[in-house]
């Protein structure tokens, strides 16, 4: 029975829920994958930081090379942030054979065609459930249980630091500042939470769900967008009296010829499902020509959640290594020839 040994490069809001999942529920874990599991290395900034977590200091490294060169790693699972240093550390596990799991958004959007091909190459897989809607399984429902369908539209609310926000400001009167440092403390927000309220992290997510849903590459520069900085709580207070709520929404639509998409606070109809999302959960509405419309509903932002779908893409990689290993990865950008137009 192989011992599976993970490598983990962050410990923060989510690198947390990672850990603790695979303690608490050992069992049900160990018992779905038939191996033990272990997280054997852990990357971090600062050693000597008050973590609030039971994880044994000797374990943690600031060191990469000490994690990924490491030969009895089997899978590097990436939770630190950031563009460059992340995709450098995914190469460089890539090339010591390593499998990849990612809750990172911002490197899938920006680098997921060359990632995907690099994985390819080595032969390793390469997952990313929880860089869109946390704990909500939308990139496998995309790539596996609706493959059978042509996607026509996407809409959704895909970021929960910004319907935090609204909501706290909507149903408590609470002031924007106020909102976002709770969403902040809560564990939702980027380290940078600009990427949040500008709308840049909806469209990261917004261009990796083209990507899956449609096959094309739409750089996130190329989505227009527009945040939640500009809403007052008087914008919300006429919106309610006219019977809306106000949403962040990303949509991504198939046109006749053409194709539209975009991130942009929106009027909601009280009554319309999307009006009843609250706080930091996300939905994401979906139809496709086969199955029809439905809605996929959770938690899209926290430690938990979002461990959740990242222990699952570790478990699914953990089957993978225990078989005969042909790649497997979810290509994200498979290329269609449409005419591409953002909206307006
Ligand atoms: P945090 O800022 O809470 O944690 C980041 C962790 O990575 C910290 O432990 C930090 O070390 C470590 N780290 C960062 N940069 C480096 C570096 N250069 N070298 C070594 N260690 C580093 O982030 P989150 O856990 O909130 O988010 C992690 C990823 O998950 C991001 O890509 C985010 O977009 C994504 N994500 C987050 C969700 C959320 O709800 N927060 C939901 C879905 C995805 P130290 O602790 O020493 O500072
Ligand atoms: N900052 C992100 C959000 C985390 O608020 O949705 C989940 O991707």
């Amino acid at each position: 029975m192989k011992h599976i040994k993970i490598g983990l490069l962050g410990l923060g809001n989510i690198g947390k829920g990672v850990w603790n999942i695979i303690e608490n529920n050992k069992n049900k874990v160990e018992s779905y994958i038939g191996s033990s599991i272990e997280i054997k290395k852990i990357l971090v900034r600062d050693i000597q930081k008050n973590r609030d977590i039971s994880v044994p200091k000797e374990i943690l490294t600031t060191d990469p090379n000490k994690i990924i060169q490491d030969p009895e790693i089997d899978i590097i699972v990436e939770v630190m942030g950031g563009i460059d240093t992340a995709f450098e550390y995914i190469k460089e596990s890539f090339k010591n054979g390593k499998h990849v799991v990612t809750a990172n958004k911002a490197v899938i959007a920006t680098y997921g065609d060359i990632l995907y091909e690099l994985a390819k190459k080595y032969g390793v897989a390469l997952r990313y459930e929880a860089s869109v809607g946390g704990g909500i399984p939308i990139i496998n429902t995309l790539t596996q249980s609706l493959s059978a369908n042509k996607i026509d539209e996407l809409v959704g609310i895909i970021n929960g630091t910004t319907n935090y926000i609204l909501t706290q400001m909507s149903d408590f009167e609470m002031d924007f500042n106020e909102a976002l440092k709770l969403a902040q403390k809560k564990g939702y927000a980027e380290a940078d939470p600009t990427s949040d309220i500008e709308g840049e992290d909806a469209a990261f997510k917004l261009s990796i769900l083209i990507s899956v849903a449609f096959g094309i590459r739409i750089s996130p520069n190329e989505i227009p967008r527009e945040g939640i900085t500009k809403i007052s709580k008087k914008d919300i207070e006429y919106a309610s009296q006219l019977g809306y709520k106000i949403k962040l929404l990303a949509a991504a639509k198939k046109l006749d010829k053409n194709f539209e998409f975009y991130v942009h606070p929106t009027l909601v109809p009280i009554h319309h499902p999307l009006a009843s999302v609250s706080n930091e959960f996300n939905a994401l509405f979906i139809r496709g020509n086969a199955v029809g419309e439905l809605m996929l509903y959770g938690k899209g932002a926290g430690s938990m959640p979002t461990g959740s779908a990242v222990v699952g893409d570790i478990l699914e990689i953990c089957k993978i290594i225990k078989t005969d290993y042909k790649n497997q990865s979810i290509d994200p950008f498979k290329e269609i020839n449409l005419n591409i137009i953002g909206e307006g």
